[in-house]
């Protein structure tokens, strides 16, 4: 058990699960700062559909099992995990802490799993790689003007990333009420409501002072005439592609000689294809809720892209993911690893880098021991009638006259 209390505001709070990482970030950050990580895409149909369905699925635990050995070590992309996670690429988590993905990053490398870095990160490629002097991977947004993304590639290539994540699910962005109403818009409109909102939060205000960079740090400098916040995002408005196809795996599979990742896929066809174009593996995401409403889960499309996949690639998978029981059960559904990303930003927001080692830590225990508790010893080698969907299960068993239905 790695149970910690931390205090805040003169109160002592107990730190048992992710949730209370969320509390707390939620109490620290400008809300205008907490929208922008927690708020999805218009209704937000996806993102609670992705915890409903997560949590529509049940475990059947067998229990005449020895499980004293057990292992959660995992391959993701070429990287030896100690457990089957790698942080997500998240836009801007220098927001939620000074020189946030930086902390993070250090945070991923000393606990033994992947931190992806995002195109639009605060600290830079080169600042992770001076930060962590450790290998990690890189999410690239394909832009319009492709002279970016041939720079950022090659900027990745000198920092010895070891694979690049590249995201499909951004033909265009999709608005997000929250932060539209919080002025978060392009250009981003600073208004009174917002300055009151940071200077009533001055933990998180002063603590800014140490951030080493103001802006975009991977764009700044690559956009002509593009230095502020706001020229940035104004910039980046009208640079999302929406020609985006297999043209750009197949571009990326000439450039970048290591493992290439494709990120955003919920269709088992768009599976088959990002494969036979050149990448090594697919992230099944809906980029956790943010992009498309009214979309399907990625526990529930999982088995259905790993049969399409067939072995020929990784099959990684986020969205949702919010405990060691998530991840337990996405690898029951057949994945090989999966991303957290508010999960471990929850933690960053409210301590740090040791609160992203929070996270880790109680995700790490959260699946060891539930694992256990499930007869299970092997996160690589889960039996397939280990996990249930309830609400068939229920259906089929009528009521408790036996029964049952597998999905898989
Ligand atoms: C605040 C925020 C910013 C994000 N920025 C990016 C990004 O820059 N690039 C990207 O590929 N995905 C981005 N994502 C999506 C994550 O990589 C990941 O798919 C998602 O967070 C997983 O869902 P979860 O937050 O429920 O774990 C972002 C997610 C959040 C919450």
């Amino acid at each position: 058990m790695r149970g910690a209390s931390w205090q805040q505001g003169g109160r002592n709070i107990v730190i048992t699960d992710i949730r209370d990482l969320q509390v707390l970030a939620k109490r620290r950050l400008p809300r205008t700062v907490y929208t922008y990580f927690e708020n999805g895409g218009y209704e937000e149909e996806t993102l609670r559909r992705n915890r409903a369905d997560l949590e529509a699925f049940a475990l059947m635990p067998r229990i005449l099992n020895d499980v004293t050995n057990r292992t959660l070590a995992a391959d993701l992309a070429g990287f030896e995990a100690r457990m089957p996670v790698a942080l997500a690429p998240v836009g801007a988590c220098g927001l939620a802490y000074p020189n946030g993905e930086v902390e993070a990053a250090k945070a991923a490398r000393d606990f033994g799993v992947p931190f992806c870095l995002s195109t639009l990160s605060i600290s830079s490629i080169e600042d992770v790689a001076k930060g962590t002097q450790a290998p990690f991977w890189f999410q690239l947004y394909l832009m319009k003007d492709k002279g970016v993304g041939e720079a950022l590639v090659q900027r990745a290539k000198d920092a010895d990333v070891s694979t690049l994540v590249i995201s499909m699910d951004l033909h265009v962005r999709s608005q997000r009420h929250g932060e539209q109403k919080r002025g978060l818009g392009a250009p981003p409109h600073i208004g009174f409501s917002n300055i009151w909102d940071g200077l009533s939060h001055p933990g998180w205000l002063l603590s800014m002072i140490h951030s080493r960079r103001r802006t975009f740090g991977n764009l700044v400098g690559l956009v002509k005439d593009a230095k502020s916040v706001p020229h940035l995002t104004e910039w980046l408005e009208g640079q999302f592609d929406p020609t985006l196809g297999v043209k750009d795996i197949e571009w990326a599979r000439l450039v970048w000689p290591g493992k290439i990742l494709v990120k955003g896929v919920l269709h088992p066809q768009d599976a088959k294809d990002c494969i036979a174009h050149g990448a090594d593996g697919i992230i099944v995401s809906n980029h956790g809720g943010r992009q498309v409403d009214g979309a399907i889960s990625t526990i529930s499309v999982l088995p259905e892209i790993v049969d399409a996949v067939n072995g020929r690639g990784q099959v990684l998978v986020d969205s949702g993911i919010r405990s060691g029981v998530d991840v337990l059960k996405m690898m029951a559904r057949g994945a090989d690893g999966c991303l957290v990303g508010r999960a471990y930003v929850y933690g960053l927001s409210a301590m740090g880098g040791p609160g992203v080692k929070k996270a880790l830590d109680m995700l790490y225990d959260e699946l060891d021991q539930n694992m256990a508790l499930s007869g299970a010893t092997d996160i690589r080698k889960l039996p397939p009638d280990l996990l249930v969907n309830h609400v068939e299960f229920l259906l089929q068993s009528g009521g408790g006259q036996g029964g049952g239905a597998s999905l898989r």
